[in-house]
């Protein structure tokens, strides 16, 4: 009786104004306490002092403090170590001055985590020495235990939500290309054998995309409630599908994703490379964020999407290898793409190439931030 009558209070003060409705973090959370930092803001589409920037795997080789810190072993050896992960994290945000953060982890840390062995190997990236083929494999897909099965990514996030001073942005693969990994059992070009299992048992790829869904709105809940004030979901290799098969087997599973984040009211982003015939649904997910590669402008991209949501991009990282000039000029002209309107974030099109001379990295936050920053001249 008494717990139904606390049910029927708590009712009533969510259904009444919404001064009453209960805060979906707790006061002290960093996504209240840097609720007026450039990056949040941005990702509400609200006017900010200056464009936000960072940059997708500003944390890595480029960084010659990451690879001294780094050490031999393999890159999920860094990431279950908590300490060593946030110095990593905090490494481009103090040499840089970007807007945000981003957990030091990676997208197949989840699903390592659970069982279904995957290393991550230097130069090539994830692979599955026994990759996902049939039905009974997906025995090998149990749920998501945080608390137990990924710790050390929630001892991590609360380390960095004491040191950090811009948001944390946590993070997790979509569906779509998780599956390609468990199902290539190494980055594909084609992904043949992806598109395969799809077309050729629908029953089972959506059994296997919902498992992976859950997975990913599972860890992205913990990194949140440990401390991250935004999350990304990563559909790198979605841009290999049609719209029409984006629509039928991935769309729905990354909708119910942002769909089951929603209640923690933290921005929400969506990224692909290629995505260029696939923003309109990338958007329609539901997120308040959408990146763009390089292939589109962000002046198209907000056109695709829709004006209520963030745009995110796009310099091409393979630009950042060319002369300064170029880097330069490429930057301007992606500030001008985006106008003088609030809700753009920029950043790379992809990840930060290893390559990659940090100090033009550093040139380019610096004359975003010239360029866009309030007492700057307006641009047309
Ligand atoms: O700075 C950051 O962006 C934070 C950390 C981060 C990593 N991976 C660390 C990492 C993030 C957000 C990721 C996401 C990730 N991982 C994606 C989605 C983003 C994208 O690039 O499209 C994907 C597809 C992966 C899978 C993966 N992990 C690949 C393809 C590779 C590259 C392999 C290589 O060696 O070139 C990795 C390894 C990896 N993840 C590195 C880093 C810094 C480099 C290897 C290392 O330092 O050991």
């Amino acid at each position: 009786m008494k717990d139904l009558l606390l049910a029927n209070e708590w009712l009533l003060a969510v259904a009444g104004d919404s001064v009453s409705k209960p805060m979906a973090l707790p006061k002290n959370h960093p996504a209240h306490e840097l609720a007026e930092s450039a990056y949040l803001r941005a990702c509400r589409n609200l006017e900010t002092s200056h464009t936000p920037v960072w940059f997708q795997r500003q944390a890595g080789r480029s960084l010659p403090e990451y690879r001294n810190i780094r050490g031999d072993g393999s890159i999920l050896e860094a990431i279950h170590n908590p300490e060593l992960a946030a110095e990593i994290t905090l490494q481009p945000v103090n040499r840089y001055g970007v807007d945000a953060a981003i957990l030091f982890s990676d997208i197949v840390v989840p699903i390592d985590a659970v069982g279904f062995k995957i290393d991550v190997v230097p130069g090539i990236g994830p692979v599955a020495a026994s990759p996902f083929r049939e039905r009974s494999d997906l025995k090998r897909i149990r749920s998501l235990d945080p608390e137990n099965d990924t710790s050390y990514v929630i001892e991590t996030v609360k380390i960095l939500a004491r040191e950090l001073t811009v948001p944390l942005i946590g993070f997790a693969g979509a569906p779509f290309t998780i599956a390609s990994y468990l199902i290539e059992g190494r980055p594909s070009r084609d992904h043949a054998k992806t598109k395969s299992l799809m077309h050729s048992d629908p029953e089972l790829w959506h059994e296997l995309m919902e498992r992976l869904a859950d997975i990913s709105i599972v860890s992205m809940r913990s990194q949140v409630l440990a401390g991250a004030s935004a999350v990304q979901l990563f559909d790198s290799w979605a841009g290999a599908l049609t719209p029409s098969d984006y629509r039928n087997y991935v769309f729905p599973h990354s909708q119910r994703v942002f769909a089951e984040l929603a209640d923690l009211e933290v921005p929400r982003a969506h990224f692909g490379v290629t995505t260029g015939e696939l923003l309109d649904q990338f958007g329609e997910a539901g997120p308040e964020v959408v990146g763009v590669d390089w292939r589109v402008s962000i002046d198209q991209a907000r056109f695709r999407v829709g004006e209520n949501i963030a745009i995110q991009g796009n310099l091409d990282p393979a630009l950042c290898l060319a002369p300064w000039e170029v880097v330069k000029n490429q930057t301007l002209e992606i500030l001008k793409s985006a106008g003088n309107k609030p809700g753009h974030i920029f950043n790379l099109g992809h990840g930060v190439l290893p390559e990659t001379n940090p100090l033009i990295l550093e040139k380019v936050v610096k004359l975003v931030h010239a360029e866009t920053s309030s007492s700057s001249k307006p641009r047309s």
